[in-house]
């Protein structure tokens, strides 16, 4: 007799300041592993974002429209805190490089002592996007280069829209 997959539940939290194919590869892997997954855009992510809360929130929406187990949420405060209102068992991220290694772990052991049943799952980024993050491909793109491919096309257009004067011939 065939099983019933697991309804677990996973958070992928980020700034998403904007969010990236990158992410939407990590998004869609964990949607594939979860019953559910929530994408939780951090409101207070530390940095000062070029984007709102709103337009991060509404940007990741439209890139995960094709993903019917997947919604967009924000969150403020504890990431694990979050988690756990939402019944999660797993907080999933991406690894992209040795670079990500020292602050993801650190955060996970945080995490992890702070809420020992939320578990932070890694999943190696797909190597098409290993040097990619939403940082860089805004620079990029301010200073005129192509992100097609990089970037979901609702992105790129918020960025022609917001940085419109900026960059090269836009
Ligand atoms: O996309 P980012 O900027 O790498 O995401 C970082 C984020 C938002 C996941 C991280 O800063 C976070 O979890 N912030 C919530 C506050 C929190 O729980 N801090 C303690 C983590 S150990």
């Amino acid at each position: 007799m065939a099983e019933e997959p697991l309804q677990h539940i996973a958070v992928c939290p980020g700034s998403f300041d904007p969010i990236t194919e990158g992410h939407l590869d990590v998004i869609r892997r964990a949607a594939h592993l979860f019953g559910r997954v929530i994408v939780a855009v951090a409101a207070d992510g530390g940095k000062q974002p070029l984007f709102s809360l709103e337009e991060r929130m509404e940007m990741a929406r439209l890139a995960c429209s094709d993903l019917p187990n997947v919604e967009v949420d924000s969150f403020e405060g504890l990431v694990v805190e979050y988690a756990r209102r939402r019944g999660a068992v797993a907080l999933v991220k991406g690894l992209r490089a040795i670079s990500d290694f020292e602050r993801e772990v650190q955060m996970a052991l945080m995490n992890r002592r702070l809420a020992e049943e939320v578990h932070t799952i890694f999943l190696v980024t797909h190597p098409d996007y290993a040097f990619l993050s939403s940082s860089l491909a805004k620079e990029v793109f301010t200073l005129g280069g192509d992100i097609a491919g990089l970037v979901p096309p609702v992105v790129a257009e918020r960025l022609r829209q917001k940085m419109g004067g900026s960059g090269e011939e836009r």
